[in-house]
């Protein structure tokens, strides 16, 4: 095919953008999602990524030929339509066009997603082409929002974006979920955290975060489990337990509003029931680790203290409140080596949780940071962790240590959350999972 730029007279305009250019004549480029036909007229529905366009062709307004060609379209061709634009009502997104011409760019074969009901391994093992249906767009463009929020938050707070490694020499969450990989002549792991890097960052600049992938050979086959999610990580020199719970507080409420704001249409789209997240306002509820285990216990629950949550205690908790959860100081022995212990309860740690409601559970892990270079020392030998591999950011308590806080918030677990879905397999756009590396 000729270049279609060079080819226009009219405007090439994204359907989003169509309102504004009705009783003119545009060129819309896009994919045709289904066509039906009178005999006289065809009704030709477009999505061009921004939005839905429906085209009318008249049999007698147009060549025989053109009139050919769109009789013979099948669906996810790729094509490129000129005409009027007029308002109607009654078509998606307000506007119609009447068509005047068509250029077939490539004619699709047979498509293997209809509009009949698929299963979910035939939809996630052909991801690649269910990313073009109007639910999984909705969902990644809410993506997308949360992502843009989360960062103009903290910039907003006054946060600089330092970026993490992805290729690290040391652990960060434990070592059973460690991607191991070679790295020339040395051995690698994918990182599982950028934390360690902020703390060193925070330490140059006060106050900062990464945003980037995390790695972790999780074992697990749950809703909330991926290999491979996206987390923010902010860290915050001089700042205590409380500081980062108050910004967490902060961050969760404005990200929740925001996607409120700008992204309504496509929560309709996916059904979210948006009261629920109206909801969500400060003070979120918070309550100490022990609490929790009580509030396990009496929802019949049988919970050992010292335990760690797993996915049902998860859900039991956090199916009892409307706004987030913070659970804080859970046992030291159930989290990373690097947490300040409790002054009030040496067993306890300066740890922090946050659970999103109706179930969700855990979006965000964090706290307060070991500040004894001694204890570090100690910490990194119980927890069976090379101390050699933790000599730089041992130096982070050697030269100038000062109390410092901060929390990662994964993205795929809050957009579950947001979007109200039921796994996390479609809150990223290729998910990593146990028995899933393709496409
Ligand atoms: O609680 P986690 O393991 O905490 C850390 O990694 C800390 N180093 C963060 C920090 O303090 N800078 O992970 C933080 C968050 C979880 O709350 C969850 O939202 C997400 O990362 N997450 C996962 N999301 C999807 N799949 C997984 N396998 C995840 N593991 C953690
Ligand atoms: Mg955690």
């Amino acid at each position: 095919m000729s270049s279609v730029s060079q080819s226009s007279t009219v405007p090439w305009v994204r359907v989003s953008e169509a309102p504004a250019h009705v009783g003119g004549s545009i060129e819309v480029r896009g994919w045709l999602m289904h066509r039906r036909s009178s005999g006289k007229v065809q009704f030709l529905v477009l999505r061009d990524g921004s939005g839905v366009l429906q085209c009318v062709v008249g049999r007698n307004d147009v060549a025989p030929t053109v009139w050919d060609l769109c009789d013979g379209l099948t669906q996810e061709s790729s094509v490129i339509v000129r005409g009027a634009l007029r308002a109607d009502a009654r078509a998606p997104g307000g506007v119609e066009m009447g068509m005047q011409s068509l250029e077939l760019v490539a004619l699709a074969e047979p498509y293997p997603i209809s509009p009949k009901e698929h299963g979910t391994e035939f939809l996630m093992d052909h991801r690649h082409l269910w990313l073009r249906s109007a639910r999984q767009q909705a969902i990644l463009t809410i993506r997308a929002e949360v992502i843009q929020a989360f960062r103009d938050f903290m910039d907003h707070e006054g946060f600089l974006l330092v970026d993490a490694p992805v290729f690290t020499p040391n652990a960060c969450e434990g070592t059973t979920t460690l991607f191991e990989t070679q790295y020339f002549d040395q051995r690698a792991y994918l990182t599982q955290s950028g934390q360690l890097y902020e703390e060193a960052a925070a330490m140059a600049f006060g106050r900062v975060y990464c945003f980037g992938p995390a790695f972790r050979a999780e074992k697990s086959k749950t809703r909330r489990h991926l290999i491979e999610f996206w987390m923010m990580e902010p860290e915050w020199a001089f700042a205590t337990l409380e500081d980062v719970i108050a910004l967490e507080e902060r961050l969760v409420v404005y990200t929740v509003s925001r996607v409120l704001e700008r992204r309504r249409q496509e929560l309709e789209a996916i059904e979210r029931d948006v009261s629920k997240l109206e909801r969500v306002k400060a003070p979120f509820v918070r309550i100490r680790y022990d609490e929790a285990v009580a509030r396990l216990r009496a929802a019949g629950h049988a919970f050992e203290w010292g335990g760690d949550f797993g996915g049902t205690d998860e859900t039991v908790l956090s199916e009892q409140v409307d706004t987030p959860l913070f659970v804080t100081h859970y046992p030291a022995v159930v989290k990373a080596f690097y947490m300040e212990p409790d002054p009030t309860d040496p067993r306890a740690c300066l740890s922090c949780d946050c659970l999103a409601p109706e179930g969700y559970g855990e979006i965000i892990g964090g706290g307060q940071r070991m500040a004894s270079l001694e204890l570090l020392t100690r910490r990194i030998e119980e927890h069976a962790l090379p101390q050699e591999a933790f000599e730089w950011y041992k130096d982070l308590r050697r030269y100038g240590s000062v109390p410092h806080a901060g929390f990662g918030i994964g993205v795929e677990r809050t957009l579950a959350w947001i979007a109200g879905l039921d796994h996390v397999r479609e809150t990223i756009p290729f998910p990593r999972m146990l028995y899933r590396l393709r496409p």
